[in-house]
C-alpha cells in the first residue's frame, strides 16, 4: 500500500450539558455531537520515521502555526497506538491538510488523530477482515481525546462519561450550519476550568445532565425549527466570559434570522442554524458583511465519520 488518505469532519455539539468535576479531572458529560461537511485531510504514507505535516487546505484560511508537528501530535499519538496494537515500526508520514478551525472547539486536532487512526490501520492492514475493527480504533480514539471516538464514528451521537461512551441518535434530513470562526483559539482546559469557578462564584452545585428529550425529538422528526430552539451548551458562559466578544456575534447572527445560535463545544467558533440551504447562504453573506468573525463557513450535517478516499 502505497499511501492512504482519509477525510473526516468537524463537530459541533447540539447540547453539551456539563456535570461535576471527577475525581480525574474530567466532568461527567451528556454530549450531543453532530458531524458536519466540513473537513480536514490526513494522507498517511510509508517513510523511514513518523513525521507530520501540517498545512492549511486548499482555499482554507486556517491558521495551522499552533499545531505541534512533534510527538506530542495527536495524529502522530495515534499512528503510535496503531503500530504497537498491530506490532509494526511507526514508519510512516502523516500530511494533514486542514480546514478545521485550530482550537476552535470544533474538535479538529481531535478529527485528525481519528483520520490518522483509521488511515495507518489501513496501510499496514489491507486484508479485508483487518485486525483492528472500526469499534478497535473507537476505543484506541477514547485514550487520545474525548472527542476522537466521535470523529471515527460521525453522524450524531450521544456521548456520556468524558464524551466518549457514544450511542448513535435517530436523525432525519439534513441540518444547514453557518459557522463563524474567531481569531485565536480557546483553551479547552481553560474553558472547563472558567466553567467551574464560575459556579463556584454563583454558589452553584453542577447538576447531574441529561439528554434533552425536545433535541432528540426534533432530530428524528428532521424539526429545524425545533432543533434551534433546543441547542444548549454549558460552556457558553465560560466561553463568553474568557471571550466576551463572542456575545455580539452570537447576537449579530440571531438579528439575522438564524433559527438557532451558540458557542461550538469549548469556543471560540460560533455555530449559527438556517431552516434550508438558501437561508443558509443568505445569512453566510449577511453575517459575513456585519465583519463580527474572522471567517464565516457553510457545511450541512449529519455527515459520516472518518473515511477512507
Ligand atoms: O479529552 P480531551 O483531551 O479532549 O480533553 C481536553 C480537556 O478538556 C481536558 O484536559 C479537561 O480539562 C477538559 N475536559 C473535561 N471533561 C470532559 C472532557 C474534557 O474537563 N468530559
Amino acid at each position: 500500500m502505497s499511501a492512504v488518505t482519509v477525510r473526516v469532519p468537524a463537530k459541533v455539539n447540539l447540547q453539551l450539558g456539563v456535570g461535576p468535576i471527577r475525581d480525574d479531572g474530567y466532568h461527567d458529560l451528556v454530549n450531543v455531537f453532530h458531524a458536519v461537511s466540513l473537513f480536514d485531510e490526513v494522507t498517511a504514507e510509508p517513510a523511514e520515521r513518523l513525521a507530520v505535516e501540517v498545512r492549511a487546505a486548499p482555499h482554507s484560511r486556517v491558521a495551522v502555526g499552533g499545531v505541534p508537528t512533534g510527538e506530542d501530535n495527536l495524529a502522530a499519538r495515534a499512528a503510535r497506538l496503531v503500530a504497537a496494537r498491530l506490532g509494526v515500526e511507526t514508519a510512516v508520514k502523516l500530511s494533514i491538510r486542514k480546514a478545521i478551525p485550530v482550537a476552535g472547539g470544533m474538535a479538529g486536532g481531535s478529527a485528525d488523530a481519528a483520520a490518522a487512526l483509521v488511515a495507518c490501520a489501513r496501510l499496514w492492514d489491507d486484508r479485508e477482515e483487518p485486525a483492528l475493527t472500526r469499534d478497535d480504533l473507537m476505543e484506541l480514539g477514547g485514550d487520545l481525546g474525548s472527542d476522537v471516538p466521535f470523529a471515527v464514528l460521525g453522524g450524531t451521537a450521544v456521548g456520556v462519561g468524558r464524551g466518549e461512551r457514544l450511542t448513535p441518535a435517530l436523525t432525519r434530513g439534513t441540518f444547514h450550519w453557518v459557522f463563524a470562526t474567531a481569531d485565536g483559539g480557546l483553551s479547552t482546559p481553560a474553558v472547563y476550568g472558567e466553567c467551574d469557578r464560575l459556579r463556584l462564584a454563583a454558589g452553584e452545585a453542577a447538576a447531574w445532565p441529561t439528554v434533552s428529550e425536545a433535541l432528540m425529538t426534533a432530530l428524528a422528526t428532521g424539526d429545524a425549527k425545533a432543533l434551534g430552539a433546543a441547542l444548549s451548551n454549558d460552556l457558553e458562559p465560560a466561553a463568553l466570559s474568557l471571550r466576551p466578544s463572542l456575545r455580539r456575534t452570537l447576537d449579530t447572527g440571531r438579528d439575522l434570522g438564524a433559527i438557532g445560535a451558540l458557542v461550538s463545544g469549548s469556543g471560540p467558533t460560533c455555530a449559527f442554524l438556517a431552516e434550508t440551504d438558501e437561508d443558509a447562504a443568505e445569512l453566510a453573506d449577511a453575517l459575513d458583511s456585519a465583519g463580527v468573525a474572522e471567517q464565516i463557513v457553510r457545511a450541512s450535517g449529519p455527515v459520516p465519520g472518518a473515511t477512507i478516499v
